[in-house]
């Protein structure tokens, strides 16, 4: 039987953080960002100064913290410190795929994950979530949008949260998206990938209360 838990997965800045924030909130379902936890364990890391090439280190890191959830899942706490702002800056961003290509790491996180989608109905949004952490999930959906259209979108965001814009502005915001897309199809364990059942779903040239909307129907099809 299937798990009642919908999964949102796709590439930085397709725009399925806020699809599945608002999808949320539609389905009265809690809303889980998985990728804030790679984002708190590689933040932690460089906070006490550890060595992100040192797996047994890193290891370390992962399975001694805490990292919960506040907020209706919009803040992230580590070991109850909000680390919600800390874990989004472009230093941070930028180190992750050492922390995420580590399969000790992705099994620890993977069942972390589980593990707090377990308490209730979820709409979980990350990279692998359709294809390893929720493989049985009723609802999966793979959401698109062109590398263009994505940078735009990391750089407003970037704006509204007041992080550090770079100086070389919108182009180096596009390239960072492009390396991040490669590091994050490439890896050998759990790699940003469609799953065969899941629905493709692209935003280009779509409001958001459009693809929400769409995302809306499709789940009610199969409830
Ligand atoms: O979604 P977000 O951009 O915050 O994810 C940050 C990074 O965390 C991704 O680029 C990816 O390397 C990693 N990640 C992952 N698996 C997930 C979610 C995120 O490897 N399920």
């Amino acid at each position: 039987s299937k798990t009642l838990v919908v999964t949102l997965d796709g590439p930085a800045g397709s725009g399925k953080s806020t699809l599945a924030k608002k999808l949320a909130d539609a389905l009265n379902f809690q809303f889980l960002d998985t990728g804030a936890t790679y984002r708190a364990v590689t933040f932690e890391c460089m906070h006490r100064g550890v060595n992100l090439d040192d797996t047994e280190a890193v290891k370390g890191v992962a399975s001694s913290i805490t990292i919960t959830f506040s907020d209706g899942g919009q803040r992230v706490l580590i070991d109850g410190v909000d680390r919600s702002r800390e874990i989004r800056t472009r230093e941070v961003t930028n180190s992750i795929s050492k922390v995420a290509n580590k399969p000790e790491i992705r099994e620890i996180l993977v069942t972390l994950q589980r593990k707090i989608a377990s308490t209730g109905q979820f709409v979980t949004e990350g990279r692998d979530q359709g294809t390893v952490c929720f493989p049985d999930a009723l609802w999966k959906f793979y959401i698109v949008a062109s590398p263009q259209l994505r940078a735009e979108r990391r750089l407003a965001q970037m704006i509204q949260q007041g992080l550090p814009v770079p100086a070389e502005g919108l182009p180096a915001i596009l390239q960072d998206v492009i390396r991040r897309d490669e590091a994050d199809m490439s890896r050998a364990v759990g790699p940003l990938r469609k799953a065969e059942d899941a629905i493709e779903v692209s935003t280009d040239g779509q409001t958001e209360a459009e693809s929400l909307n769409h995302l809306v129907e499709l789940v009610h099809q199969r409830a």
